[in-house]
Order: structure tokens, then sequence, then C-alpha cells
């Protein structure tokens, strides 16, 4: 009898020795997460009025209808730490607090979201969690927060600098001892190649440097640059295998409705689309244009974004300027995009049967030569033939076309 009560005591000091991260991750994002993130649009200039504003807009202009839940505050709400430690909102933009601002967002059928950094300071110059994890996080869980995402801003340099699985580790536990189911979305930059080590520690993993509001091109900002549509999207070849239900590249927040052209707002909402990314909106929707607005709510775009194979789409076919995309979903679907990347009209054609439609990845393919597909408008939801043709596609500059294959009874 005594063995057995020692070993049961055993049995639980072990299970309590284990280290929190090496425990399954709740499931928190089985789909890409969708919201809308403050800092593409306002940088630092955001108070509660605005995010509150944020949560009405969302809700009457459908966006929380069409699957975006977070309502995500980023740098700069942060005022300074009361004598205890506790990391306090800051009193002119957050009058009245974070717990308030929670409240008024989850009254509305929606989620909060808060941002630190592993630092001493955040990006922006704000107290960082560094030294103050558990703190931070038992805070955020008492605000009622539901997402956190946490940047790499002065975390030391050379050999000083923090070990970054360590740091995201250790603020992953703590929001585990805080108790709340909280999304935890890891943002440094890709640096260390987060998507090799960071599938038991969070949610969702920065794979680039910042988005810029452009199509193509760096914008300098001293020591950085940020980086236009094309050149994010190039840097996701070779990660696509990282990513699945629960733990996604993130190729960053949107520029939908900031860039100058709709066709550019068009190719790069498809394209987070099919590289199964976080769809967190970055632009002004309280003065959204209407055709901004049906592109993000666009309901086939978003069931390709949140298709349940979760499995982040590939380029299938180049040509010039031309690039065909190519995603596997589920029900034995794919979505196929042809971008357009150049500022001149182009026409290409695709000859279905003549191309060999398969995926190393996911170890999917569809034998177009055999089996017919009907071809359904990813931006429309109308049928538009099938595959027992060659399809023509005339793309105007910088546009993408979509279409939903399904398989032809
Ligand atoms: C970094 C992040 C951005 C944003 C800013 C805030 O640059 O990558 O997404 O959060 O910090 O200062």
């Amino acid at each position: 009898m005594f063995r057995h009560v020692l070993a049961a005591m055993m049995a639980l000091a072990a299970s309590w020795a284990m280290p929190l991260a090496a425990q399954p991750l709740p499931v928190l994002a089985a789909t890409p997460p969708m919201g809308w993130n403050s800092w593409n649009r306002y940088g630092c200039g955001i108070d509660e009025k605005l995010i509150r504003g944020v949560a009405d807009a969302m809700v009457a202009n459908g966006m929380r209808d069409a699957g975006y839940t977070f309502v995500n505050i980023d740098d700069c709400w942060q005022g300074e730490r009361d004598p205890d430690g506790y990391i306090q909102a800051d009193a002119q933009r957050f009058p009245s607090g974070i717990r308030a601002l929670a409240d008024y967002v989850h009254t509305r059928g929606l989620k909060l979201g808060i941002y630190s950094d592993a630092g001493s300071k955040t990006c922006g110059g704000r107290a960082g969690s560094q030294g103050h994890e558990y703190q931070d996080a038992r805070q955020y869980a008492r605000w009622g927060v539901d997402y956190l995402k946490y940047d790499w801003c002065n975390t030391g340099t050379g050999a000083a600098q923090r070990n970054p699985r360590e740091a995201y580790a250790t603020m992953r536990d703590a929001l585990d001892k805080a108790g709340r189911p909280i999304v935890f979305s890891i943002c440094e930059w890709g640096d260390s190649k987060p998507w090799e080590w960071a599938q038991a520690i969070g949610q969702l993993w920065r794979t680039t440097g910042d988005i810029g509001n452009c199509w193509d091109c760096h914008l300098g900002h001293g020591g950085w640059s940020s980086l236009g549509v094309l050149q994010i999207l190039d840097k996701q070849d070779g990660l696509r295998s990282f990513a699945g239900p629960g733990h996604w590249n993130d190729p960053d927040m949107l520029e939908v409705g900031n860039l100058p052209d709709l066709n550019a707002n068009r190719s790069h909402f498809a394209l987070w689309a099919m590289l199964a990314a976080p769809l967190i909106v970055g632009t002004d929707v309280v003065g959204m244009k209407p055709e901004i607005t049906r592109i993000l709510t666009n309901p086939h775009l978003i069931a390709i974004d949140q298709d349940a194979l979760g499995i982040q789409g590939f380029a299938w076919l180049r040509s010039g300027d031309v690039e065909v995309w190519a995603r596997p979903l589920a029900g034995e679907r794919w979505a196929v995009a042809v971008l357009n990347r150049s500022a001149q009209p182009q026409t290409h054609v695709i000859d279905w049967s003549g191309e060999p439609l398969s995926d190393n990845v996911s170890q999917k393919s569809a034998d177009l030569g055999k089996r017919r597909f009907k071809l359904v408008d990813g931006w429309t939801g109308k049928a538009t033939g099938d595959t027992a043709t060659p399809l023509k596609v005339s793309l105007a500059p910088r546009d993408t076309a979509v279409f939903i294959l399904e398989p032809a009874a």
C-alpha cells in the first residue's frame, strides 16, 4: 500500500517538474488567427477611443461575422509599472484601463489582443517584459486579454543577446501559469528561424521583418527597411512544411486598404489566403471604402485561408511576371491563384491537362489529365467552366485571379 502511495506521489512530483513548454499546447488557433491590429495604420498614435471604434466598426461592417475575432492593440499602450512592478496602461490614452476595454470588446463578441516585447523596452521605447514576464502575463490574464504579440527589440546584441527560444518559452510558461488561454504571437522577424523551434511555444511566428505599405519595394527607415508585398511573398519560399493547424507562419499583418492600388490590395489578400497566413487587418476600418470591405470579407477567399487542412500554398507554375499558386483544400479541392507581379497587363493560359499538379509536402496530387474539376471564381463565387479545356486568364496590372477546383461528379 505504502509503495503504491509513494509511486503515485513520485509520478505527481515528476509531472510538476516537467517544463511547461514541453506539454502539448492547447489548440487556440486551429485555423490562422483573424483580426485587426493598430500598428500598420496608426503606429504609436492609439487610444481607447480608437480601439472601441474599431470594435464597433468590425461588428457594423460585417468583419466580425466574416470571421475576424481579434482586436489587437500594438505598441505604445503602456504607461509605467506600479510600485509592485505591475504594468499599467498609459493613463492619458487609456484612462478607463485595459480591463474596461476588454469588457467592451468581449460584449461585442470579439477578443482583445495586446503587445509586449522580450527585451527591456519595446520597439517604441515603452516598458518591455524582460524580467517581468510572470507579472505581465498575470496582469494580461486579469484584464481578460486573449492574444499577445511579443516583439524582439532591445534584447541585447552579440553574445549578450537573449536566446530567442528561451525568451519566448519563458513568456509561454508565464502565460500558461496565468491560466487564461492567450494566443501567443511570436514576433522575432524570422531572425533565428522560429519555424524550426516555435511550434511548441506559440501559435504563430513572424517569418520576416516588417511589411511596408507598398507592392514591390524596400522602404528605408535609417538602420532597417520594411518590405513590399512581393518581397515578403518571396521570403516564404521553403517554409510551408513548418505550418499547419495550430501553428502558422506569419508573413506579417495586412496592408490591404493602405496600398494605393486596388488590384494590389486584392492580390495581397489573395496571396495571404493562399499562404494560410494569419489575416490581421492593418487599416482604418472605421473609414474603410466599400471596395476594401468587400475584399476583406470575401467569403471564398476567407474559406481558402481558413481551410481545415491548413496546408500552406506553393508557387506551382512560373512564366515571366505571372506566377500560379496552388493549395490543396479539404474535400479533394484545390485553390489556384494566378498572380500578375508586374505593372503591365498580362495574359496567361493554364493548360490543365498538360500540367501535373502535385504537392511534395502534403503528398496530394490532382491528376488533371484524367480527372475533371469544375472551376469556381474565388472573387465572385460563380461557376466558370472546368479543367477539360485550357483556361485563358487576363490580368490587370498587379492583380490576382483565384479559382477553386472542385472534383466534377
Ligand atoms: C516591430 C514589429 C512591428 C510593430 C512594431 C511596434 O517593428 O515587427 O510589427 O509591432 O515593432 O513598435
